[in-house]
């Protein structure tokens, strides 16, 4: 499938967007896990959460989804029943590093595989730290998947320093803690996203966060059994994005998106374009375990940045997105630290400065990072005027870089192509109707 992309100008409307990847993921496996049954609200329908959810029902869960409502029978953290297959997750890496944790604790084998790019997608970040917890896991000879999980006599417990800031990682780490021996003791060094932290406090599992310095120490004690829940899931701040990015960078936009997790591990970008001048107001915070407000979002004239890579992990999945606000900032923007963006559903720093390339934007990629010369975009609704080079770009199958790329040529003289696009439906399936809702003009080619 690929995109077909037009300009347009004023972008308005007050816009609802699908729930959290992260979160949604995170739930179906707290509650398969319970004892009772659990209602998630906000659930994200998209492949990738819907490929955990039918991992749990091969794994005989109970699992009714009615839209974004999913009703989990939960069976108990020693419920779960042997799958008559591999468990297939498509292009979810958050399934399969998340759930080789869990599964590494059954008494029953487990094989993990995915598409094309999961296939190739490094797995010894999570094997070597299972492995020091006597999981027996194994990978392909190049560290990769299909995952073989089968049973080992007990998990030991385990103190481990993340040797990189990768929350995935770290879920694994405490899915895996739920039957250990022992405690698990995690530290990370930078802070990455806690949803796994919350959604077990939530779930009544006894974790303790203590801060030494700036490094944080998260430990699990394992519990005997942990009672059902019921969770409400806030909209992906990482979809939110590209609907901020539209608005700021379109002339006379201004929008509102509905109920957005503001959860301040994900919200770096925020930060980053209100210090780039962004105009963008939070408002009506109500109270839930996992923070959330409406984000107003005005066009603004956007200045270059030099990114402190303290902040990566908080916005590791938004750095497309500031890739091309950097792009039409004045000035120049550098990126440094990045280098986990090359390990993603894609090469994302490549695939990114494959899309600046046909836009016409100056950059200089690193192995780290990279440097944008920003446009210095004024807002000329002209097409003589509009600041990007019509262009055909590749997604390369990565559904950020698809929808990055096409918020951007809605800034570029004439229609563009952004290809390869089917993986949108994993994070964002209505990502076209809510485009269309605020006006931005990209549909099906
Ligand atoms: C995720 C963590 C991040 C992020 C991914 C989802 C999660 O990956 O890029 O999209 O849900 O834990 P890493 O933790 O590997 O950086």
């Amino acid at each position: 499938m690929d995109f077909k992309v037009k300009s347009g100008v004023g972008l308005c409307g007050e816009v609802s967007l699908p729930g959290d990847k992260s979160i949604s993921h995170r739930s179906i496996m707290c509650a398969a896990l319970a004892e009772g049954t659990s209602t998630i609200n906000g659930f994200l329908a998209g492949e990738d959460c819907l490929a955990t959810l039918d991992a749990f029902t091969k794994m005989g869960v109970d699992i009714k989804i009615d839209k974004n409502k999913v009703v989990v029978h939960g069976v108990g953290l020693h419920g779960l029943k042997v799958p008559d297959s591999e468990l297939y997750l498509g292009n979810s890496g958050t399934s399969m590093r998340l759930m080789s944790g869990l599964l590494a604790g059954q008494n029953f084998s487990t094989v993990l595989t995915g598409d094309t790019s999961l296939s190739i997608r490094p797995m010894e970040r999570v094997v070597t730290p299972l492995s020091l917890m006597g999981a027996h896991i194994t990978t392909n000879k190049e560290g990769k998947p299909p995952l073989k999980i089968t049973p080992s006599k007990e998990l030991n417990s385990l103190t481990y320093g993340l040797p990189i800031a990768s929350a995935q990682v770290k879920s694994c780490l405490m899915y895996a803690s739920l039957y250990a021996k022992g405690p698990v003791v995690i530290t990370e060094y930078l802070q990455t996203r806690n949803h796994t932290e919350l959604m077990f406090r939530k779930f009544g599992i006894d974790v303790a966060v203590r801060l030494i310095g700036d490094t944080r120490e998260i430990k699990v004690i394992p519990p005997q059994s942990f009672m059902a829940t019921d969770i409400n899931i806030p909209a992906d701040f990482s979809s939110a994005a590209f609907l901020i990015l539209a608005a700021l960078i379109t002339p006379d936009s201004n929008i509102t998106l509905r109920n957005i997790g503001i959860n301040p591990t994900r919200i770096a970008l925020l930060d980053v374009l209100q210090e780039m001048g962004a105009n963008i107001l939070l408002s009506n915070l109500p109270d839930e375990y996992e923070p959330c407000a409406d984000i107003t979002v005005r066009t603004s004239r956007l200045k270059g940045v030099e990114l402190d890579s303290d902040l990566i992990p908080n916005l590791i999945d938004e750095l497309p997105v500031l890739f091309i606000a950097a792009a039409l900032a004045e000035g120049q923007t550098n990126i440094k630290g990045a280098e986990e963006l090359r390990t993603k559903e894609s090469d994302r720093l490549k695939a990114m400065s494959n899309s600046l390339k046909g836009l016409g934007v100056h950059f200089k990629e690193y192995d780290d990072g990279i440097r944008i010369e920003g446009l210095n975009q004024a807002f000329n609704t002209s097409n003589a005027g509009m600041p990007f080079k019509a262009a055909s770009i590749d997604s390369y199958g990565d559904h950020r870089i698809a929808m990055a790329s096409a918020i951007a040529c809605t800034r570029a003289k004439s229609e563009s192509i952004i290809k390869n696009t089917k993986n949108v439906v994993t994070s964002f399936p209505n990502f076209l109707d809510v485009c269309k809702e605020v006006g931005i003009n990209i549909n099906k080619n």
